[in-house]
């Protein structure tokens, strides 16, 4: 094989191998190195995929148990079988990561297996089974992505305390499990357990959940999750977790009181962030500069301080999404092909896949307020949309916040049914500069879930029809 390539992207996660594709497609003579041996990376192996998969089967089985019956199809001697619906998700991740190979062959995309790492700026070593290659490449993309990050003094057996990757193969429903963190992994690891049968404890160091989200929705998910039987413990930070005899035991402290507390529990979940995995590529050596966090730091071409070595997704700055490491992916093979390769960091929406959804994309209320941007809100109920009544299905709102003088779309932020899908409007919205009148004049199909985002437009000027 010939050895010598025009890219060679470091990590086939959802940045890395679209960024292999997008790079073949324009003719670049790409390679991607991979160690897992599947492609796709956390998203698909052990991130977003199986947890969907997982979200999607237990809020099947919650529903036939818990709502069926109420809506007049009786359904007698409903049971889990654990087993099969991990099989279930085995099968999801197998089919889509094959897919990712199978992209690659189409793309004619090299597939390097083994763990690369970076000897000089045009060269890429990649290690297999004790056996070492060295590649040529004029340019190398890092895009290594993230491990979850842990706290102090506690060891992770992913047994009994454990990371997202074990939360999501228990072989047994937990009859406790503790979570740690109260952000995206724990909340959507703690719907599909409490639904599976769990007892869920949150604990959160903050006083809400899900730092960083517009606190209108933060405070209702909040709600809903606890009438759905979620047992919060704000304001407590955990200090120390032991597994003994087959348990677990949970220290935490109140940050306020400073009250110390001890609970029991069978399983922990340790959901406190991720960190980039920049630390085995040999960064330091060739003078590649990383931040304080260990993200490797970048100009607005995603260059870092080696003018031929790119680096994108989690291991630079920004939130940790697949879509966001896409969309860099597909710029940094843009701009190696000498295209304006671009990434609009206002709109990179984020949804939490819980039953009700959460999506949002651009400014929170308390990012406009702390810049002193003065805004009107649009908000509307999903209890006032009769597609969402019919479906049983009516919780949450919209919120639309629009610049005061231009009445530019800013930021829009959902709780209810089918968000995640619905803040793709939005998005091309944003993208195209649009304004509350654009969406409120826009015809949307009754009866539909959307009718609330343009329901919400009209009522940034008091002019809701059904609310
Ligand atoms: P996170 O940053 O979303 O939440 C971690 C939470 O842990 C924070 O609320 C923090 O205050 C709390 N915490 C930290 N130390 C604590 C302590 N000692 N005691 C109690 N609480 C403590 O991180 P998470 O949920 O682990 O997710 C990691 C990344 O994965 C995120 O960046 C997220 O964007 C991404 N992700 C995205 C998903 C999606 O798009 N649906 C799904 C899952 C993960």
């Amino acid at each position: 094989m010939d050895n010598n390539f025009d890219v060679i992207v470091i990590g086939g996660g959802p940045g890395g191998y679209v960024c292999a594709i997008r790079s073949a497609q324009l003719g670049l003579k790409t390679a991607c190195v991979e160690s897992r041996g599947t492609l796709g990376g956390t998203c698909l192996n052990v991130g977003c995929i199986p947890s969907k998969s997982l979200l999607n089967l237990s809020e099947n089985y919650h529903s036939v148990l818990k709502h069926y019956n109420g809506l007049g199809i009786e359904v007698e001697n409903v049971k889990l079988n654990l087993k099969k619906m991990m099989m279930r998700k085995e099968e999801s991740v197998s089919i889509l990561t094959k897919g990712v190979e199978f992209l690659f062959k189409k793309n004619k995309v090299t597939y390097l297996k083994g763990t690369g790492s970076i000897l000089s700026a045009n060269k890429v070593s990649v290690e297999n089974n004790g056996k070492k290659i060295d590649y040529n490449s004029k340019n190398i993309v890092i895009s290594t992505g993230s491990k979850p990050s842990f706290l102090p003094k506690i060891d992770i057996d992913e047994k009994i305390i454990v990371s997202s990757t074990g939360a999501l193969s228990f072989s047994k429903v937990p009859k406790n499990l503790i979570i740690i963190g109260g952000g995206y992994i724990g909340l959507e690891m703690g719907s599909i357990w409490k639904r599976l049968g769990s007892n869920i404890t949150v604990i959160e160091f903050l006083d809400h959940i899900v730092p960083g989200m517009d606190q209108d929705i933060s405070k209702e998910f909040l709600k809903i999750l606890t009438k759905q039987g979620i047992e919060f413990k704000l304001n407590s930070e955990v200090t120390n977790v032991k597994a003994i005899g087959g348990k677990a035991v949970v220290d935490f402290t109140n940050v306020s009181t400073k009250k110390r507390k001890r609970v029991e529990c069978d399983k922990v979940l340790v959901a406190v962030g991720r960190k980039p995995n920049t630390k085995e590529l040999n960064l330091d050596k060739l003078g590649i500069m990383c931040d304080k966090n260990d993200k490797v730091k970048v100009d607005k071409n995603f260059r870092t301080s080696k003018k031929n070595i790119y680096a994108i997704g989690d291991v630079i700055e920004g939130p940790m999404l697949a879509h966001k490491a896409e969309e860099e992916g597909i710029a940094v093979a843009e701009i190696i092909s000498g295209q304006a390769g671009h990434v609009n960091y206002n709109v990179i929406p984020g949804v939490i896949y819980t039953s009700p959804e959460v999506a949002t994309v651009g400014k929170t209320e308390g990012e406009l307020l702390k810049k002193g941007v003065k805004y009107k809100i649009g908000k509307f109920p999903f209890l006032a949309n009769p597609r969402a009544k019919v479906n049983e299905n009516a919780e949450g709102f919209v919120k639309i916040l629009v610049e005061d003088k231009t009445d530019k779309i800013l930021g829009v932020h959902m709780i209810g049914p089918n968000v995640g899908d619905l803040i793709g409007e939005i998005a091309i919205a944003m993208e195209f500069g649009a304004s509350s009148e654009d969406i409120a004049r826009t015809c949307h199909a009754h009866p539909t879930y959307s009718e609330a985002i343009k329901e919400a437009a009209l009522a940034v000027d008091k002019r809701a029809i059904h609310f």
